[in-house]
């Protein structure tokens, strides 16, 4: 068990079993998943880095039919949309170039005046980058479609890259690749959710097969370094996908640093290592008062429900055993997820248009990172219960 990064031994810290892929839905309760993996992730001392041991292969989890799109949530829109023209003001983007790694269905660069290109291999979100005619590459940003890129295209000011850089095993491809596509004196702006904030919120679901690492501004810092480059500034984001920062990175000493020491202190980060070694009996404890909740709902004779099929959703039903007997079906606004079945426990999702016709006693949020937009929206239409997981099992009303 060594670190992907520098190889040194890794200290075990959760483990949730085997898993099945959180997003290779199923199409009927009958078919079996094809791929499991061991759900277990490690502290790398020398990186200060989490990382899950056993990653699967990028080919089996990024399929034709990954299906996971962006843009149904407003919030995320109207982020990438400020992030667009932050970005723009910060660098003094003018005319330049913007590369976005796994662009979903238009991220930032939707909303940028530059010449801009799009990096994206999920075809579900070709219709809605054509739509919208959005340049883009349909192949995985690596060493090859970089140096393709980077002879044929040019290379750029920005590439941004935004809750995705966690998914990647092979951080030294990505950043030998980001070198070849990025101008001398160019940023890489990079988004993912903060190990902090996962664990101080409790929000255990966040470990999942695409979760492979577990970033921190300490961790930024080692990788950058490792790869040539230096951490110059970091923003935080509160309120996306569970609690986030925005790191850039540019070339080494190509780039004056800000303040960045200060936000490790502020935010504990030499203090992970203790909580992580209390984090399974947290995961424990939550995943067991879920269970008896939703026992207990079943005994009183209430329907229950969910709300947004995430991936994040996968790991916590089937570390917990919650199948369709505890939650009847779970509702989603995307087309691609509708009428399939989570993988594992095979609970089936359903078109959100449906939800509102259902008068289930309790809904589940697994969207919770799209709380206030959905419990806003969906309140007015009907007052429903809504439980959440953490940072407790508890009803929450907005
Ligand atoms: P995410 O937490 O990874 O962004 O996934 C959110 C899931 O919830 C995704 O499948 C889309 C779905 N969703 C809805 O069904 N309705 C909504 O209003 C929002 C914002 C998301």
């Amino acid at each position: 068990m060594r670190c992907h990064l520098c190889g040194t031994i890794l200290k075990k810290y959760i483990d949730l079993h085997q898993q099945p892929l959180a997003n290779s839905l199923l199409s009927s309760p009958d078919e079996q998943d094809k791929v499991w993996y061991s759900a277990v992730w490690a502290w790398c001392p020398s990186c200060e880095l989490l990382q899950l041991i056993d990653v699967p292969p990028a080919e089996v989890v990024y399929t034709a039919s990954y299906p996971y799109k962006s843009s149904q949530s407003q919030f995320m829109n109207d982020h990438f949309r400020k992030t667009a023209q932050y970005l723009y003001d910060l660098y003094h983007l003018g005319n330049g170039k913007v590369i976005e790694i796994a662009v979903n269905t238009g991220g930032i660069i939707q909303f940028l005046s530059c010449t801009v290109l799009g990096f994206e291999p999920a075809q579900a979100c070709r219709p809605d980058l054509n739509s919208k005619g959005i340049p883009f590459h349909g192949d995985v940003f690596n060493n090859l479609s970089a140096r393709a890129t980077s002879s044929v295209w040019g290379q750029a000011d920005l590439v941004y890259c935004a809750n995705t850089l966690r998914s990647l095993k092979d951080l030294r491809e990505i950043f030998e690749s980001v070198l070849l596509v990025l101008k001398e004196d160019g940023v890489f702006v990079i988004e993912d959710p903060y190990l902090v904030n996962i664990l101080d919120r409790n929000e255990w679901d966040q470990f999942y097969s695409e979760n492979v690492y577990g970033f921190t501004v300490t961790s930024m810092q080692h990788i950058a370094r490792r790869y040539g480059m230096e951490l110059i500034a970091v923003d935080p984001l509160p309120d996306n996908h569970g609690g986030s920062l925005r790191y850039h990175m540019a070339r080494k000493g190509a780039r004056p640093v800000g303040h960045i020491e200060m936000m490790k202190g502020m935010n504990d980060e030499a203090a992970i290592p203790d909580k992580l070694a209390t984090f399974q009996q947290v995961i424990d404890d939550i995943s067991t008062k879920f269970t008896v909740a939703l026992s207990q709902l079943k005994r009183d004779g209430k329907r229950v429900v969910g709300y947004g099929a995430t991936a994040k959703a996968v790991t916590l039903l089937n570390y917990a055993n919650i199948g369709p007997d505890l939650i009847e079906c779970i509702y989603d606004t995307t087309a691609e997820k509708w009428n399939k079945f989570i993988p594992g426990i095979k609970i089936p999702i359903l078109s959100a248009d449906k939800f509102d016709e259902d008068d289930a006693h309790t809904v589940i949020l697994f969207a919770y990172n799209h709380r206030r937009e959905i419990l806003s929206r969906e309140n007015k239409k009907r007052q429903r219960r809504w439980l959440v997981y953490h940072p407790g099992v508890m009803y929450v009303t907005d």
